[in-house]
Parts: C-alpha cells; structure tokens; sequence
C-alpha cells in the first residue's frame, strides 16, 4: 500500500485491517495515544479507539511550542470525540532541556527525547505497554534521507523504544501518505477541522524559531501566528505560518530607533509536503500581513515574505 495514488487505495480494507492489526499487536495490553490534534494522530488515535475501546487512553503534551490557545482547543474536539483524555503540562521541562540550544537538529533531537521521556513516565504510571501515534510515509522517507529528524521516526532509524523507553510503539498510517490520511479521516467521519486540518510540525514553533527560543520570542511567534492564519482563514493553501528569523533589523519601535525581530511569513500550495510551491498572494494582502505584524506586536521590525518553492527550499525553516 505504499502508493501516493489515492485512486488505487481502499480505505475501507484499510480501516478493517487496521482495527485487526491494533488488536492483534496491543493484545490486552493498555494502549496510550499520543494526540497532537493533527489528521494524522487523530486518525491512528481513532483507529485505535475502534480497536481498544475503554483500553485506550489518549493524552496530549503541552510542550510549549503550540498554538495560542492549542492545547485546550484540541482536548475539547478529542473529549467531544469520545476519547479518554488527559492533558500533561510539560512546558518547564521543555523550555529546561532546550535552554540555550540553537543548532536545528540538536533542537529536534533534545525534543525527540524529552517527548518520549514524558510520554514513557505517563506509560509506566498507566502501565501502558504500547503507543499509538500518526507516524506517516512521508515522515520516515526525509528522516531516512537525512533531510532532518522527524521526532516521531524512531524504530526506522534504529531506536528501540522496547529497550530504550520500555514500550512498543503501534503505527497503523505509516504506509500512508497526507492524502490517504485525509481520506481516511472523512471516512470516519471526523469533523473538517480535523481532517482538513493543515499540517503542523510535532516540535511545532520549536523549528519556526531559528536558533535559539525564549519565552519572549515564543509569545511574538504564537501572536505572528495568529494574524497569518487568520489572514488566510477562507483559502485552501497547504500550509501558512510565520517564523522567527535569525537576528535583529533596524526599526522604529514606539517612536526610537531600535532593533526588531524578524518574522518570516511562509505560504505553500502542496499535495503531500515532498514538493511545494508558492502562491501568488495579492499585494495587499501582503501588505496587510506587513502592517498587522508591526501593528500588533510591537517587538517586530520587518515581515518578509518567501517566495522559494520545495525544492529548492524546504517548507519549513529548520
Ligand atoms: P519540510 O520542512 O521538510 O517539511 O519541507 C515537510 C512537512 O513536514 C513538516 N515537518 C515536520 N513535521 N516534525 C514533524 O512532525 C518535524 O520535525 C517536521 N519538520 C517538518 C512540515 O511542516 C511539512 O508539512
């Protein structure tokens, strides 16, 4: 089934086999489910819920690097979606391991760590043996080719969570690409928010700050964040963002001349994240995103926008 042809696929094989699969591996072993509020984890979380039932508890990690407003936004939508959910405050423990780290893959591979860290403790405390998440093809093809580390690629670059973390991790997507994923999803009827939901990074805002973050630069990237998504609420692009560039530019900050952040604003049409290219975006609406940034966060000095499709560029920044 390692086909980006969604033609050739049969979601409702796929959702049986699947469901089998879960049962047969997890035994009658406790399941967690790492949930992101992303298709992808929401998916694997919902296959493993048909599966498990009562079995399967799903939590959600705060780390920090999410959305305004994110992790109370997505417990709801799971709670409303029957799930058994708990959300985990994890930010001090992230904002500890990560102080003082600006090297990208250094970055990932501290969060890759402090993730599965948190989750193994929730593990032992459930006494959970195996974890769901929304592992797909895509995320182990760049891992593999060493384009950078997705934090949910373990077991195929050769980390044993059973030796490592002492849990197996149960991944029913990982065959699939964005588009299977997305079927699957209406396929069971999640709501569109979830199956049409843009992709989002698992470190999140963590890689849209390049070099190294600070409570400060975190609070002007969910703030930048917001105004770009809201900007491009009614389109249907791939993925919009805004990243926090390295250092500082003159400005004119509350009437003095000052140093400012840079933000990045980032639009991509795509179909599974592998290629994408840019839009053309009307200049006002640029400008618009230009002057909102300026406007409303006043530590901002300049707003760039990228014009570089994948490849050359790669969607994110790190
Ligand atoms: P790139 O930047 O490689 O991104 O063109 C391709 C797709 O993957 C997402 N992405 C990530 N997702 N962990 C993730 O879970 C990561 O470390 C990561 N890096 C990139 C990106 O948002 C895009 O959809």
């Amino acid at each position: 089934m390692k086909t980006k042809n969604t033609t050739s696929f049969d979601v409702e094989e796929f959702v049986r086999k699947s469901i089998e699969e879960i049962k047969k591996k997890s035994g009658n072993e406790k399941v967690i489910a790492a949930c992101s509020g992303g298709v992808d984890s929401t998916v694997a979380a919902m296959l493993a819920k048909m599966a498990l039932g009562e079995k399967l508890k799903a939590v959600f990690i705060d780390d920090n690097f999410r959305r305004e407003g994110e992790p109370e936004r997505v417990v709801k939508i799971l709670g409303k979606l029957g799930f058994d959910v708990r959300l985990i405050n994890a930010r001090r423990k992230f904002m500890k391991a990560l102080k003082g780290v600006s090297d990208a893959e250094k970055k990932r591979k501290i969060f890759r760590k402090t993730f599965y860290e948190t989750i193994s403790q929730i593990m032992k405390k459930e006494k959970a043996k195996f974890l769901i998440q929304g592992t797909i093809a895509a995320d182990i093809i760049e891992t593999k080719k060493g384009i950078k580390t997705q934090h949910n690629v373990l077991e195929q670059i050769g980390i044993k969570t059973k030796k490592t973390y002492s849990f197996e991790v149960l991944e029913p997507l990982k065959n699939l690409f964005k588009p299977q994923v997305r079927e699957v999803a209406r396929y069971l009827k999640l709501p569109r928010e979830i199956s049409e939901r843009m992709p989002f990074p698992g470190p999140g805002l963590l890689i849209r700050i390049i070099g190294e973050i600070s409570e400060e630069k975190l609070e002007i990237l969910r703030k930048a964040t917001k105004i770009v998504e809201e900007e491009f609420a009614s389109e249907d692009f791939f993925q919009v963002f805004a990243a926090i560039l390295p250092g500082k530019a003159t400005g004119i900050i509350d009437e003095k001349k000052k140093l400012g952040y840079i933000i990045g604003v980032r639009v991509v049409k795509s179909e599974d994240a592998i290629t994408a290219t840019v839009p053309e975006i009307p200049y006002e609406k640029l400008r618009k995103i230009s002057r909102r940034i300026t406007n409303e966060i006043k530590s901002v000095a300049r707003v760039l926008f990228d014009i570089t499709d994948k490849p050359p560029a790669t969607i994110e920044y790190e």
